[in-house]
């Protein structure tokens, strides 16, 4: 069945296919949580964050919903349904870093929605702003799977110590990274929906901070039909989201991050199948904005409106011109004000319909 704005269907395959629906987040009462094991670890040493918690100042919250607001204005204007959560107060039973990434909770794979298990403490409950939608979608689209992973019970069980002194120093970090020794422990299956990248039939997972083994082996057994694939990236010392790491731009092509380069043997199976993996461009920024968790390679977490187009973050000069060369036809969107509610244009969104049927990319 074709696409209609006037009926809600949920259907997305991969990450490049003509963009109909989306969910664009909000950051209202975004909080910075307090400590907690998984979080400290991701927390870059030298990072303005280290000890500070609590409600984001409230004009950072009012520029950052600017932005979101004009981005979805914009995908409205070019046709696409833009969907926004329901924000929740989340200074009552918990801290929650936002509600702001829908990406990292919500996995769409065909008519299915997954809700992730995520894996830091202050994150547990953020699924509940989607449920609104989530309903709405289940009582409009009588295909659409709405799932959810087992909820982890996130015990000091979960969290390797050996992560939660302050000065690890990068080298350790690094070191252990390509250990494949991560803070997260094998206690329990743990992912984040955004170290899972949908190509049709396969589906390529980043095994690090936020998803251990388990969490993959718990897709696998969900999702039977697929072909689920842990890639690692060593140069990464703080592994969470592979959306600014590894984006898949088209059938045949992908941005890997410089300085995070898929290892030769993971590569393998790109390249037998035609893949193409190009370095990415060189962030336009020396440093993240303020009280960001993200690094300067947010430039790379663009938003493919369909295998031509691509929408990137306006003063990401460089990445927008390796667009170019790459044959893609740029939308610029003004987003960095924003970045430290959780992320860039892949992270802020979630998809719900794309065009286009599960292809098989690597036969
Ligand atoms: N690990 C990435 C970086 O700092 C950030 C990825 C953010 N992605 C997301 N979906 N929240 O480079």
């Amino acid at each position: 069945m074709n696409w209609s704005p006037d009926k809600t269907q949920v259907k997305s395959w991969n990450e490049w296919d003509t963009l109909r629906h989306v969910i664009v987040g909000r950051a209202d009462d975004c909080h910075i949580p307090p400590e907690e094991p998984a979080l400290d670890a991701k927390v870059p040493e030298d990072s303005d964050m280290r000890g500070q918690w609590g409600r984001r100042p409230q004009e950072t919250i009012d520029r950052a919903n600017e932005l979101l607001d004009n981005f979805a204005d914009m995908l409205r204007k070019r046709g696409v349904r833009v969907d926004r959560p329901t924000p929740t107060d989340f200074s009552k039973p918990v801290t929650t870093p936002d509600c702001m990434p829908p990406r990292d909770v919500l996995l769409t794979v065909g008519h299915e929605i997954l809700e992730a298990t995520m894996s830091y403490r202050c994150r547990w409950f953020e699924y509940l702003c989607y449920r609104p939608l989530m309903q709405q979608y289940w009582e409009e689209d009588v295909n659409f799977r709405h799932e959810a992973a087992p909820k982890p019970r996130l015990t000091d069980e979960d969290y390797h110590a050996d992560y939660l002194s302050e000065k690890i120093g990068i080298e350790k970090r690094l070191k252990w990274t390509a250990e494949k020794f991560f803070v997260t422990t094998e206690e329990e299956p743990l992912f984040d929906a955004a170290d899972v990248l949908r190509f049709g039939k396969d589906l390529i997972v980043q095994h690090g901070f936020t998803t251990n083994l388990k969490g993959i082996e718990w897709l696998r057994r969900h999702f039977p039909d697929h072909r689920v694939r842990a890639v690692n990236f060593p140069g990464d010392p703080y592994p969470i989201h592979i959306d600014a790491t590894f984006t898949p731009l088209r059938p045949g092509l992908i941005l890997n991050n410089p300085n995070r380069r898929l290892p030769e043997e993971q590569r393998e199976y790109f390249k037998k199948n035609d893949w193409e993996i190009v370095d990415a461009a060189q962030p336009a920024h020396n440093t993240p904005p303020p009280l960001c968790y993200s690094s300067t390679w947010l430039s790379m977490n663009v938003l493919v409106l369909d295998p031509k187009t691509v929408c990137v973050e306006a003063s990401e000069i460089y990445q927008m011109e390796q667009m170019d060369k790459l044959g893609m036809e740029v939308v610029p969107v003004d987003l960095r004000d924003a970045y430290a509610f959780g992320g860039g244009l892949h992270c802020c969104t979630a998809d719900v319909y794309r065009d286009g049927e599960c292809e098989d990319y690597f036969p």
